[in-house]
């Protein structure tokens, strides 16, 4: 048996902090006690200390943040080459960005080579789970699965079912997508700490045929996810409309093909209205909030507030390569500005349960990650509050906890990361660290 402390400064959220304010857990002076890869104890120093085990190691990281690893709940990871694209918004983008660089997935050793790239960049960003597309390849999936499990990540994936309005090269068909995702499902999900999630790009994407076949691939294997992007642009929306002319919004488009439902993830919903998050909501399906894409793209403002007031369990995502960074830091910051045009300032708690909990509801993973309850596998990261002179100087004057996390948010990213551990086994450490 392996057993190990941590003396640190300890926080997670245990709900919505803006729905319930008991949710928020901190520890200025805490001790977690890991125990082969779960978490054993999690409380301030002065209660877990007396009853720890004779002879365990503790680690000193006083003056350091520990929190639940990030959960990135959208992410591309084959458009990593594509990131920084300039000068588009999302249809011209597709044809110039990410479409060109999905083409070289049908090359495993490439494939290989950006998924091990890409989960390196989760864990040095403090990202411990994603919810992961990947291209139209089959190979594309079996690459990042395959570096996940040598990592021992918590990775959500599926192979995207493109049969129209795609480039050569990118389209399956629908009997073919449904072969290969079957495969897929039947070979991955369960593995190691690995999931599925059957993913249809969005409605421009697939036949009707093809939705109709993810709605029956989803509706066979209930332990997969749904995962596709829903009223993310004006023009898309626009083309959804002319091509599913009998649907009443972009949303129905997906529920009259059984794919709105309690495992479904649904990126951007910059456009959609109350009706639509509301039907979200009763669903038990939640949303990927993508900050940092929707103002590179020009996308728009997402509706934080009245998905919230909708009921819609909203999570943090980078939507990489849309997105312009890994880090979720960095989403809470970007979030925080999302709102501030929109006159609603984003309490940074609330934006720190995007990041974590919410994530791991949404990807329905929250019995296993999101919080460092007892019991919980033990993935997190170990932030360094003064990274830099800067946030040295102003985390020190930090009045209260949320003002240090807001700090965290506007002022760093991955220089704030000083170590991840995923189940309890150190996957990434800062030089020096
Ligand atoms: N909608 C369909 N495909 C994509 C994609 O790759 N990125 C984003 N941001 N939106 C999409
Ligand atoms: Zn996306």
């Amino acid at each position: 048996m392996s057993r190990r402390a941590y003396r640190a400064a300890l926080l997670h959220t245990l709900d919505d902090p803006s729905r319930s304010p008991d949710a928020v857990e901190h520890h200025p002076d805490g001790l977690m006690v890991v125990e082969d890869g779960h978490v054993a104890a999690f409380g301030a120093y002065a209660d877990v200390a007396p009853s720890l085990a004779d002879g365990t190691p503790v680690e000193d990281l006083r003056g350091r943040l520990i929190t639940p690893g990030f959960i990135d709940a959208h992410v591309h990871y084959p458009q990593v080459d594509a990131m920084a694209g300039w000068g588009a918004q999302l249809l011209d983008w597709l044809d110039n960005h990410a479409f060109p660089a999905e083409q070289a997935f049908s090359d495993r050793a490439h494939a290989d080579e950006v998924a091990g790239f890409f989960l390196d960049r989760l864990l040095a960003n403090g990202t411990t789970s994603a919810l992961a597309f990947c291209t139209v390849h089959k190979v594309s999936v079996e690459a990042l699965f395959e570096a996940a499990l040598a990592r021992g990540m918590r990775i959500i994936a599926g192979k995207v079912l493109m049969d129209r309005h795609a480039p050569p090269g990118l389209t399956d068909t629908v009997e073919g997508g449904r072969a290969d995702s079957e495969a897929l499902i039947r070979a991955w999900r369960g593995k190691g700490r690995l999931g599925y999630a059957v993913t249809p790009r969005f409605a421009v994407t697939s036949t009707d045929a093809q939705l109709a076949m993810a709605g029956e691939v989803a509706a066979a294997y209930p332990d997969v996810l749904v995962h596709t992007h829903m009223s993310e642009n004006a023009a898309e929306i626009a083309e959804v409309a002319r091509l599913f002319p009998d649907a009443r919004d972009y949303l129905d488009v997906y529920d009259r093909f059984g794919l709105l439902g309690p495992r479904s993830v649904f990126a951007h919903c910059v456009h959609s209205t109350d009706d639509a998050f509301g039907r979200i909501a009763r669903a038990g399906a939640s949303v990927a909030f993508c900050p940092s894409s929707n103002l590179l793209l020009g996308s728009g403002l997402f509706g934080l507030r009245r998905a919230c007031a909708c009921g819609v369990n909203t999570a943090l995502a980078t939507d990489v390569a849309g997105g312009g960074s890994f880090s979720m830091l960095s989403m809470m910051g970007e979030a925080y500005k999302v709102g501030q045009l929109q006159g609603d300032s984003l309490d940074p708690l609330h934006a720190l349960y995007m990041a974590t909990l919410a994530g791991a509801r949404a990807l329905h993973i929250d019995g296993h990650v999101g919080t460092l309850e007892p019991g919980k596998e033990a993935d997190f990261v170990v932030l360094d509050l003064a990274a830099t002179p800067l946030m040295a100087r102003r985390t020190t004057k930090a009045r209260t906890l949320a003002e240090t996390l807001f700090i965290l948010s506007i002022l760093s990213d991955d220089r704030a990361v000083a170590r991840t551990y995923v189940a309890g086994r150190l996957a990434y450490g800062r030089a020096g660290d």
